[in-house]
């Protein structure tokens, strides 16, 4: 293929077909200008120019294909659209300005007045909170239920319920949905089934080969993976998102081109940052549950996890997020906490850098105490996102949160 100077070209995805999602998380996606570049370009503009009046107007009336405004037309945000939709397996990605607009687009776009979704109860507290105060001002009702509970989904479905909404595996906890059933239930009943892949990523699950509709990402989190940016991401049918799109096109929560660019660098290395946060998640997980002062540890890659034969079958890694109950409340919790000295103490999470957090008090603070409770936010609860550093120093960095709480303990005496 030849190249002229002022020409921009997309690399044919016909030439990936097949290929597996580490090739896809570099290659898929990319354009290239006529300057002929390696790494992906970049294109901070807002608006884009004709070269005839004519050809403005063809572009406004959908006649011609190109650039117009980057509310909802710009090359680098489409790139990272290509990328990820490739690596989900989805026909089209809408790219957003943060996973939080991307649920939000996806429900303004795909519901309506009346209608009723059903969401597990372990979902991120704000996830939580728009639909259950912002989706119900608009005559959306939502009814919360247990992820792994199948009668209780059953039991919850109306006629005029529309979408069945997960995240597997679930915040903090790491419950994990089984899809196939959730899609079958939500394809019996007319309704669209909607996963945030945002703790798997399409490395280690593709929700959409396994009977969800739609894929919701908090690019924020693995897709960069260096806590750099705030963006989402929405994947599913061709048909869906022209919606979805159209929403974003009219509402305008869209991404700007300098995070696509950041995430589109991100996915190159995400298969290779998977692996190595499953590696780490696992072996500390081992090592917690035989902590004396650990009183349980939540990951799926442990045998003593409930649904640990399920997540073998539907991912192919058990992801770096864990979590675990201290014997004590939150004091306990805090002192282990203010104990660490290396991990960042945020509530985010998918970093390359270790986080630790208090959910009852962070994520999951705004929910009322019976919702909490519900949702198995208990006071001693403690999230880590484990990142990439070497796991000997991390376990001596966790070894000081549990010397803080024998040193508090003796305090006490
Ligand atoms: C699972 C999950 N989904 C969605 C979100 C929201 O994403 P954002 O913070 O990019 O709006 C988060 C944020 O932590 C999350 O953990």
């Amino acid at each position: 293929m030849t190249f002229r100077r002022e020409e921009t070209v997309w690399i044919p995805e016909s030439d990936l077909e097949g290929m597996s999602v580490d090739t896809l998380a570099v290659r898929a996606g990319q354009i290239r200008t006529g300057q002929l570049e390696h790494s992906d370009a970049i294109f901070p503009t807002s608006s884009f120019v004709y070269g005839s009046a004519a050809q403005a107007a063809a572009r406004f009336g959908g006649e011609e294909p190109g650039n117009i405004y980057s509310r909802f037309t710009n090359p680098t945000v489409q790139a990272f659209e290509g990328r990820i939709a490739a690596m989900e397996g989805g026909e089209r990605a809408v790219a957003t300005a943060s996973g939080m607009s991307a649920i939000l687009s996806t429900c303004m776009a795909l519901l309506q007045s009346g209608d009723h979704v059903i969401c597990s109860r372990g979902v991120f507290g704000t996830t939580n909170v728009l639909f259950q105060k912002y989706m119900a001002r608009f005559g959306v009702e939502t009814t919360f239920v247990s992820l792994t509970d199948m009668d209780e989904w059953q039991a919850s479905v109306r006629p005029e319920t529309r979408m069945l909404f997960i995240e597997t595996p679930s915040n903090p906890l790491c419950e994990v949905a089984d899809m196939a059933a959730l899609g079958r239930l939500a394809h019996d009943n007319d309704a669209l089934f909607v996963v945030d892949n945002c703790f798997c990523t399409p490395v280690l699950q593709r929700p959409l080969e396994q009977g969800a509709d739609i894929v919701i990402h908090s690019a924020t989190k693995y897709l960069d993976g260096q806590g750099r940016c705030v963006g989402g991401v929405v994947v599913g049918s061709e048909k869906m998102m022209e919606e979805i799109y159209g929403f974003l096109r009219s509402a305008g929560p869209t991404m700007s081109p300098f995070n696509a660019w950041v995430f589109q660098k991100g996915l190159e290395t995400l298969p290779i940052r998977m692996r190595a946060h499953c590696d780490n998640a696992l072996e500390l997980a081992l090592w917690l549950e035989q902590q004396p002062a650990v009183e349980r540890v939540f990951y799926a890659g442990l045998q003593s996890h409930p649904q640990h034969e399920l997540a073998k079958k539907q991912q192919t890694g058990f992801g770096g997020v864990l979590s675990f109950q201290l014997k004590g409340a939150r004091e306990e919790a805090w002192s282990f906490i203010d104990g660490t000295r290396m991990i960042s103490i945020t509530a985010n999470l998918g970093d390359v850098k270790t986080t630790i957090t208090h959910p009852a008090t962070t994520t999951h603070g705004r929910l009322s105490p019976e919702d909490k409770a519900r949702a198995g936010i208990t006071e001693n609860l403690i999230r880590i996102s484990v990142g990439i550093e070497a796991v000997e120093d991390l376990k001596t960095d966790l070894e000081r949160g549990f010397q803080a709480l024998r040193n508090a303990s003796t305090d006490n005496v």
